[in-house]
């Protein structure tokens, strides 16, 4: 989480840099702030509690157009509150850092350094960092050599950029955290941040340090070096498109809103990048772990299913916080595949480096190019989703889903991709019908937002989108929601059923019957029923409120028809509730903190 971004170069610094993080708001919005080196070669620092409109107010009868080097950031808060004063860069003499990630330590190096006189301002474990630098740099008179002592003094996973106002550079060091810098020689600038969708436009070559690495940007040119001082190769290099165009909601109200409906395209093009020949470095597994979190786990919950049956393989889905700790039956034979829309959540991370470490292969299904994920494992698999700029996930969650299929497909040796293919257009085009009912969607929400809780329930392959749906719905429209096995309600849950209650009750053409007794349960505790399920009587006469659906041909695909339908319906009781979907309250879009 928090979003830096670091610039040196032309004139205008801090536009570039503000441009960054309007497009990292994603990874955190309590605060923002900048710092840039005035026109008399003094540090300036401005910093706001709140979203990025709040710094860019402040700045408004600032003269910053002469600025040719700055560090900026925005904020999620993990040490100390959401003020002013906790809010990056944080300053010291001549020293200014922005910081992504968290000091294990901090508490113990605070103590030392309140000892030898430093005076903390903040809350923050950044501000240890500072306090570090400052110390070392009395001592070692060079930059570069000061951040490597500080940086081998602290623990856990973190991000810095470091402006001094006595050094033609800036410098920045990772570990464990995204970080990506970029150059663009014509112009003589050089650019760092969390995410390379920050330096689109601005540079044409980008370098992913490994950890460890510090990188010294000046204009127009960047150097490496490892901790010891010598000049380092442990980067990856790529080629920027440089003519971009930032994404913009176009004609939709919010991204959220713009990337469900992006779907139907984005499975056509999935076809596009996969329906030829899959290139498998992979042997086919004895065993199978699919690991993520969050909407990734949930998608994984959904592809596990699938592999399972198909090749009659063992699965086992995992959260990622939870399979880290729990010292993992691994076996020869075992292939683990990841699953992130970001490529950075810290966990899942974890996770992958647990199962190399001990000798399992292992592969992505990412969103991200070049993230830390697609570095890490054996093989990647894109799931072509472009950028997913709405904090709740949706689009990523169906080409994750789909990504999986295709590849299972690929491992169950089938050469031949004509039904799946057919599918895959099935799907697009049911998925296009449901977008065009709006209204539909429109009018249950104003008629159940305001209700005391909401279960999602389902069966078979339908559970993972019960959980999906409570998520999402949770997540933007700020109640409670909760995702259920159907079957399961009556071994406790029911008891929360009454008037208040809704279910939001999932019901496909496998285990219909069994869904449908689910649902009498329900009703007969005066509970509100929204059906989400096939043109049907028995189905439509039992709820209050219907979505119907149709599933021919779908198959084990249907989950993702389903859930098209929940996050519209979530999409849509948010904006009853008026929260700020795009950017919902304590969440940041990558989550590389544990
Ligand atoms: C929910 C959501 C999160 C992410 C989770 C994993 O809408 O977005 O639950 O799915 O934090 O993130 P990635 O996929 O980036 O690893």
């Amino acid at each position: 989480m928090c979003g830096i971004v670091g610039h040196i170069g032309s004139n205008n610094s801090v536009e570039k840099v503000l441009e960054g993080l309007k497009r990292l708001e994603y990874r955190g919005y309590d605060s923002a702030g900048v710092c840039f080196k005035d026109q008399s070669g003094e540090l300036s620092l401005y910093k706001k509690t709140g979203k990025l409109v709040n710094l860019t107010n402040l700045l408004k009868n600032i003269d910053y157009g002469s600025s040719s080097s700055s560090v900026g950031h925005t904020r999620w808060a993990t040490h100390g509150a959401v003020n002013d004063i906790n809010s990056h860069p944080h300053l010291y003499k001549n020293l200014a850092i922005v910081h992504n990630g968290i000091i294990e330590n901090a508490d113990e190096l605070k103590k030392d350094l309140v000892a030898k006189g430093f005076k903390f301002k903040s809350e923050t474990d950044t501000e240890v960092f500072l306090g570090l630098l400052s110390f070392e740099l009395e001592q070692e008179k060079d930059l570069l050599k000061a951040t490597s002592s500080a940086f081998k003094k602290i623990k856990g996973s973190s991000a810095f950029v470091i402006q001094s106002k006595d050094s033609d550079g800036i410098i920045t060091v990772k570990n464990g955290a995204p970080l990506v810098c970029g150059v663009n020689e014509i112009l003589g600038e050089a650019m760092v941040s969390s995410d390379p969708y920050a330096l689109m436009g601005f540079v044409e070559k980008i370098f992913f340090p490994d950890d460890d690495v510090i990188c010294f940007l000046k204009k127009g040119e960047i150097n490496f070096y490892d901790l010891d001082g010598t000049p380092s190769n442990r980067y990856l290099a790529k080629d920027l498109e440089t003519n971009f165009e930032a994404t913009t909601k176009g004609q939709f109200e919010h991204y959220m809103l713009k990337e469900i409906y992006e779907q139907p395209a984005l499975i056509r093009n999935l076809v596009d990048n996969y329906f030829k020949d899959i290139d498998l470095n992979l042997e086919k597994p004895k065993r199978l772990h699919i690991v993520g979190c969050g909407t990734a786990f949930y998608a994984g919950m959904v592809v596990g299913q699938i592999w399972e049956k198909r090749l009659k393989i063992p699965v086992s889905m995992e959260l990622a916080s939870e399979f880290r700790y729990k010292d993992p039956l691994l076996l020869p034979g075992d292939l683990a595949i990841f699953i992130s829309q970001s490529g950075e959540t810290a966990d899942t991370l974890a996770a992958q480096k647990l199962c190399k470490d001990r000798g399992i292969k292992t592969f992505s299904i990412v969103n991200v190019e070049g993230s830390s994920l697609f570095r890490a494992v054996d093989q990647n698999f894109l799931i072509h989703a472009g950028q997913e700029i709405g904090v709740a996930s949706t689009k990523a969650f169906t080409q994750q889903v789909l990504t999986g299929r295709i590849i299972c497909e690929a491992f169950a040796d089938n050469k031949d991709f004509s039904s799946l293919k057919q599918k895959f257009s099935l799907l697009s085009h049911r998925i296009d019908e449901l977008l065009n009912k709006a209204e539909l969607f429109k009018d249950i929400a104003s008629k159940i937002y305001n209700f005391g809780g909401f279960f999602f329930t389902g069966r078979g392959i339908y559970y993972p989108v019960a959980l999906e749906g409570a998520l999402k719905l949770k997540e933007i429209a700020y109640v409670h929601a909760e995702g259920y096995a159907a079957g399961e309600l009556k071994h406790g849950p029911i008891a929360l059923i009454d008037e208040r209650m809704v279910n939001i009750a999932i019901v496909g053409p496998e285990l219909f019957e069994k869904t449908l007794s689910n649902i009498q349960e329900v009703k007969a505790r005066k509970g509100v029923i929204i059906g989400i399920g096939p043109e049907v009587s028995e189905l439509r006469n039992i709820c209050d409120l219907f979505i119907p659906l149709t599933f021919e041909g779908l198959e084990e695909l249907s989950p993702l028809y389903v859930n098209v339908a929940n996050q519209l319906l979530s999409y849509h009781i948010a904006k009853h509730k008026g929260t700020d979907i795009d950017r919902p309250r304590n969440l940041a879009k990558s989550v590389t903190v544990e």
